[in-house]
């Protein structure tokens, strides 16, 4: 069965269960966020803004952040701090063709090369930023909107989405993935998966079908920067899962290939506008000024954004209309563009990008070995399709085929991958869909000796057989163990027999498919212990190790040494006395011997049963010859065992000659690392880095703080200045003359602070100039609302009391239990409440109204706290049980001491009940109690469901 259930990726970091796991699919120009949550649909997070889609942006202005809809709506005016499109630097050169199109494309801020690092870098507002980082801080923000999402949804705020699955271009690299991880790991993100976003869309529109009949799609994928084809296979699968369950039918996809275009995508044909309307402004500029100067618009980051984000707008309305006048005024050097620009221009100025757009079509179907008969339907995703001429021209290309819409274009690679998400992840039951991705990149390996220093010379440099100096065979080998459109998830062992230590490197293979720019070195292994175990086997006479390297390309495309070890087996006889029952002497011996041999080979099957899905490299040079060699050995052992003739009727004891098995395994010591002008992130630039975000988040934090103080200073001098108009008569009650003129003079001197001093004040100075404004006018506010709010306090408190009363006088009836002291206790504690408001009431008649009040409204209803306690304990206490049955005077009253010791018991175990309730219930202890009581009481006597409600207090 070539599908499989995705259930676990070893080479990402532990499945954690939570709430929610977010799918992100990060594109060049914007990024999308969906969310799966238990018992909720699939849904796409909105952001800050309420939209769908955020810009992939990062503003930095004076140490703080900016991001999407924030950083795009300033990008006009400050170009220079807002980097752009920082996924496409991941774990790539400056000279990579697409991290080139940033400086084509006239971006301000393009990457350098950084040696200290060994891969890019960004100077951005006198910082520098390596992609990681930007791109993590991008993450980041996705993982706060999702956090503010939820927490809007009045769901469970704690659920901090930090599981996801992000998407990534099919022509990610290794190297590519990798940074990937590292901006996600730096983002605090827990990557469940990567997911190809071609895949993530086929996935999505897969997920709710069934495919009785095979049927090939070709999901084309036009976005802002590249154009991607997959060619993927939608059909059915028996699921099979548990024993005794009859097999279940569920949809499954197979990708059979892909091709793109990694420079082609909506910005292209941006960029064709772009140079348009620059060289009609250059001329325009240059007739203007006339002073024989060559002047060039596109070095003026801010003309060029603005001429940028006028492209895109001009392409947009030319997807519905025929022309549309372009004017910019002053657009630069009181300068202003304009000019018309018509369709036919536009596709007259992208010929060869429109003629591109089909080509990864084609590209797709050959690799895929299928012709356009083959195909069923096309889907059409991505955000780029806006030139309605490359969808006719597809559509021709396609055979007339009809351009499928029936997947949200932009959406549905974020939703596919939250939805792949809950499928991977252990805390989610979600329909299975058979998920089967490809890897379209070659993969060599080659071994040779490691060398010892003084053959570090360079000596030999590839894999083959060569001479060393003295004409003695150097050791080498290599092989493709990973094919072009190799299935993702896929493991590999490399066998072989050798004695020494071992270089092992894994490189892309040139290919076609292998972007430009893409270098070649992934790993290197350097494997020791070979040497050691080769030693310690020859001394014991045994052959030489076979050494076996297991290799993993993951399920997110990623290549892993699984497993390295070496072998040798020993092969030996034993003479066995065994007694054996003639009848069946053959039989018996025969199995005796099976078992033996069973045993020796369990190490062997168990290896089996873990490689589920290996399959041995193809070069056969590598590993057919051992192959055969265990063959060998097996047919030898089990000959032996049908050899033994042994046919005598009775019971008797014979010597059995048995060949046995015993395998020396030792694991080898792997030292990984990598070649190469860019290199993955180190731990030192890991924590370098975590230490710079958690600067920037500081920093951003104490800004919203200042931000928030400042806006409370200022909607209090407001709040300040119409209370004393609109309350006027009321706070004339409770101030005096000098007490309102004090506190208008302190709202007007803070508004002019608020533009002058206040404006660059710090977050203490502004906290300090709330309490002065805020203080003395919050005395005089509160007077106000305690003009009323006081009396109607003490006057619902007396209210209170007086049941409380009423409440005792009952229970000299309705609760005898509660002995007469015991409402003497609550009595009391009405008589100190009552005295306290008296007392109170006292004191505040001797307070002038614009003085500080004596007692406020709320420190009334507290006071009733203690009554409150004590009469929920008495109400807990049992009633006395009913006479027992045999006594026929239902009302004898002599009884007591009997019912003394069942209440008691009672008592005891009820109050195990409630303690076992204790551990469960998350409500406070007090409203417990009240709950235990009312339970109790109505359990007791419910006629008495009516008193109940007295009792509330
Ligand atoms: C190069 O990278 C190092 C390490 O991240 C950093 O400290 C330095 O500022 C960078 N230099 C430039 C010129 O980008
Ligand atoms: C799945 O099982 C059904 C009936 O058990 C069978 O008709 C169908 O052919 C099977 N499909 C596949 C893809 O194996
Ligand atoms: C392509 O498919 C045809 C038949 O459909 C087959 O004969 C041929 O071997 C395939 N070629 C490759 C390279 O797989
Ligand atoms: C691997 O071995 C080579 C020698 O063949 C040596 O130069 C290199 O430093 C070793 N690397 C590690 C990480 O051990
Ligand atoms: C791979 O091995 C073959 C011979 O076994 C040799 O001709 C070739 O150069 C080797 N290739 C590499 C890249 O080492």
């Amino acid at each position: 069965m070539r599908l499989f259930s995705r259930a676990l990726l070893l080479a990402l970091p532990a499945l954690v269960s939570s709430k929610a796991i977010l799918g992100v699919d990060m594109g060049s120009l914007y990024m999308k966020v969906a969310l799966v949550q238990r018992g909720a649909p699939l849904e796409i997070v909105t952001n800050f803004h309420s939209k769908r889609k955020t810009e992939n942006m990062i503003l930095f202005d004076a140490g703080t952040r900016f991001y999407g809809a924030d950083a795009s709506s300033l990008l006009a005016r400050k170009p220079l701090k807002t980097p752009v499109q920082m996924s496409l630097m991941l774990g790539r050169d400056e000279d990579h063709p697409c991290v080139a199109t940033l400086g084509e494309r006239h971006f301000p801020v393009t990457p350098k090369f950084n040696e200290t690092r060994n891969g890019l870098s960004l100077s951005v507002d006198n910082q520098d930023y390596t992609p990681e980082e930007l791109v993590a801080m991008v993450l980041h923000h996705s993982k706060d909107m999702a956090q503010t999402y939820i927490g809007e949804l009045g769901k469970d705020a704690k659920a901090a989405p930090a599981d996801c699955v992000l998407t990534v271009p099919a022509f990610f690299t290794v190297h590519e993935r990798r940074a990937l991880l590292d901006a996600a790991s730096l983002a605090d993100l827990n990557v469940l998966g990567l997911l190809e976003e071609n895949t993530a869309a086929a996935l999505h529109y897969a997920m709710d079908k069934q495919f009785p009949e095979d049927q090939i799609f070709v999901f084309y994928n036009m976005g802002g920067t590249a154009v991607q084809v997959s060619v993927v296979k939608l059909h059915n699968y028996n699921m099979t899962s548990g024993l005794s369950s009859k097999p279940k039918t569920v949809g499954a996809l197979e990708v059979l290939s892909k091709a793109w275009d990694a420079t082609l995508g909506g910005q292209s044909f941006d960029h064709r506008i772009v140079e348009y309307l620059a060289d009609e402004f250059n001329a325009k500029w240059d007739k203007q000024r006339n002073d024989g100067k060559k002047k060039d618009v596109r070095t003026v980051p801010r003309a060029m954004t603005k001429i940028r984000l006028q492209a895109n707008k001009v392409k947009h309305v030319l997807s519905a209309n025929m022309e549309i006048p372009i004017f910019m005024d002053s657009l630069h050097d009181d300068c202003a563009l304009s000019t018309l620009m018509t369709r036919a221009k536009l596709e007259e100025l992208c010929v060869d990008l429109i003629e591109r757009a089909t080509k990864p079509v084609y590209q797709a179907l050959e690799y895929a070995n299928i012709t356009l008969s083959d195909v069923h339907g096309i889907e059409m995703i991505g955000g780029g399709m806006r030139i309605p001429r490359i969808q006719t021209d597809l559509k021709k290309a396609l055979n007339d085929i009809e351009l499928g819409m029936h997947i949200n274009a932009d959406e549905s690679m974020a939703l596919g991958a939250a939805f792949h998400g809950a499928n991977l992840s252990t805390a989610f039951r979600v329909r299975h869909v058979g998920l089967l991705d490809v890897n379209p990149f070659p993969i060599r390996i080659t071994l040779k000796e490691l060398e010892t220093e003084e053959q570090k010379k360079g000596l030999f440099g590839g894999g083959g057989k060569k001479k060393k100096d003295d004409g003695e065979e150097v050791w080498g080998k290599n092989a493709t163990i990973l094919k072009a459109f190799g299935k993702l998830g896929v493991k590999k062992t490399i066998a072989f027999t050798h004695d020494k230590d071992i270089h092992c490197a894994l490189d892309y293979e040139e290919a076609e498919t292998l972007p430009e720019g893409t270098p070649l070195g992934i790993d290197r292994f350097n494997i020791t212990g070979v040497e050691d175990f080769a030693k310690e086997m020859e001394e014991k006479n045994l052959g030489k190790p076979k050494v076996a390297l297991q290799f993993q390309l993951t399920d997110s495309g990623l290549t892993k040494l699984l497993k390295a070890e070496a072998t040798v087996e020993e092969m030996y006889t034993v003479e066995e006395e065994v007694e054996v029952d003639d009848d069946e002497a053959d039989d018996e011996a025969s199995n005796a011997t099976n078992t033996k041999e069973e045993e020796a080979d369990a190490d062997a099957k168990t290896e089996d049963a873990e490689d589920k899905k290996e399959e041995e490299a193809t070069a056969d040079e590598v590993n057919a010859t051992e192959a055969n060699e265990t063959d060998t050995d097996a047919n030898a052992t089990s000959e032996k065992a049908d050899e033994k003739p042994v046919k005598k009727k009775k019971k008797k004891t014979i010597t059995q000659t048995k060949e046995k098995k015993r395998v020396h395994k030792r694991a080898l010591t792997v030292k990984t690392y990598n070649v190469g002008k860019v290199q993955p992130y180190s731990a030192e630039l890991l924590a370098e880095s975590k230490a710079k975000l958690q600067a920037l988040a500081k920093k951003d934090k104490e800004r919203v703080l200042l931000e928030e103080a400042k806006n409370k200073v200022e909607s209090y001098v407001y709040h300040i200045k119409n209370k004393l108009v609109d309350d006027e008569e009321n706070i004339g009650k409770v101030s005096t003359e000098e007490q309102r003129a004090e506190v208008l003079k302190l709202a007007e001197d803070a508004e002019e602070w608020m533009y002058e001093d206040g404006s660059t004040a710090d977050l203490a100075t502004t906290e300090d100039k709330y309490a002065e404004i805020s203080v003395p006018a919050e005395k005089i506010f509160n007077r106000v609302k305690e003009m009323t709010a006081r009396p109607e306090a003490v006057v619902a408190m007396k209210g209170r009391l007086t049941k409380v009363g009423e409440l005792m006088t009952k229970w000299e009836t309705t609760m005898p239990q509660v002995t007469e002291e015991e409402r003497g206790e609550v009595l009391k504690l009405v008589d100190d409440v009552t005295a306290w408001i008296k007392e109170k009431e006292e004191a505040q008649s001797k307070v002038e109204a614009h003085e500080d009040p004596a007692f406020t409204s709320a420190e009334v209803p507290i006071q009733i706290k203690p009554i409150e306690v004590l009469v929920a304990k008495l109400k807990r206490k049992p009633k006395p049980k009913p006479p027992k049955k045999n006594e026929t005077d239902a009302n004898a009253t002599d009884t007591n001491s009997t019912n003394a010791t069942d209440a008691e018991e009672t008592n005891s175990t009820e109050a195990k009940d409630a303690d076992s309730e204790n551990e469960t219930a998350d409500e406070p202890a007090e409203g417990e109690a009240k709950e235990d009581g009312e339970k109790e009481e109505a359990e007791a006597d419910p006629e008495e469901g009516e008193s109940k409600k007295d009792d509330e207090l």
